[in-house]
């Protein structure tokens, strides 16, 4: 059977983490986040956890042989044999190039949803997010409240700002998408793998976009 690979791409805030928890049950698919695997790094104290703070911390991208050591490292993990849905990689082109080689080397096929949100939006759902210190569950001080101040509402564990959603940070992280990370937009539409999906809208209609190009593209 030939793998699947789901990309979702777009900037900090587009919602990618958000939607990829549900759509990795709807395609079944685990979801392999190179963000939360850092973080989860930094959680257990390891040498990698630690030199990725640093970059982290300041809104950088973490070196490239860092990143592709972690990833290739999970995805070959019984689990990923028939497929993932990667979030937040790649955001470079030597990323891409390299997850490109390694699934042409397995004939893995792959789509790309790329979600695009406004500037404005990112700045606000980045500094108003709040994530569980206990499970990682997301929630926005606005968009999507806990219903008690401060505690998850899946497992009541402390709600947290990320030390990346300060204002100053964000601006960083979004400067750092457009130089680094955007240009893959064009690599992949030339590929012909690109699906452009409206991230600004309600996150359930957002979903239902999602879906539906991933069934196009699984498609054709
Ligand atoms: P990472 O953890 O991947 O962060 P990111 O890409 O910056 O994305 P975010 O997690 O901030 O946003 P998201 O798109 O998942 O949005 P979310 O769903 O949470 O990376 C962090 C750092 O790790 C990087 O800066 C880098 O240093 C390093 N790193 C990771 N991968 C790397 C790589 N491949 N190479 C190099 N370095 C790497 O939503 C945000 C908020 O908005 C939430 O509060 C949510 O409730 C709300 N929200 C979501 N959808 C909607 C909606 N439709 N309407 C209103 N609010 C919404």
């Amino acid at each position: 059977m030939t793998a699947r690979v789901v990309v979702l791409l777009g900037p900090p805030g587009a919602g990618k983490g958000t939607q990829a928890s549900r759509l990795s049950v709807e395609l079944g698919l685990p979801h392999v986040s190179t963000g939360d695997l850092f973080r989860e790094n930094l959680a257990q104290g390891t040498e990698l956890g630690r030199r990725a703070k640093a970059f982290m911390d300041s809104g950088r991208l973490v070196p490239d042989e860092l990143v592709l050591e972690m990833l290739f490292d999970r995805v070959a993990r019984p689990d990923c044999a028939e497929g993932y849905l990667l979030d937040g990689f790649p955001r470079t082109l030597p990323q891409a190039q390299a997850l490109e080689q390694r699934l042409e080397a397995s004939g893995a096929s792959i789509q790309v949803l790329d979600l695009a949100v406004p500037d404005a939006a990112l700045v606000d759902r980045l500094t108003g997010r709040r994530t569980c210190s206990g499970c990682g569950n997301v929630h926005h001080v606005r968009y999507a409240p806990s219903r008690v101040a401060g505690r998850c509402d899946k497992c009541g564990g402390e709600l947290k700002q990320r030390s990346d959603d300060t204002p100053e940070v964000v601006e960083k992280r979004l400067a750092v998408y457009r130089q680094q990370t955007q240009p893959l937009e064009g690599w992949y539409r030339s590929r012909g793998v690109l699906h452009d999906v409206d991230g600004d809208r309600a996150p359930a209609q957002v979903f239902e976009s999602l879906k539906r190009a991933a069934s196009e593209g699984a498609a054709t």
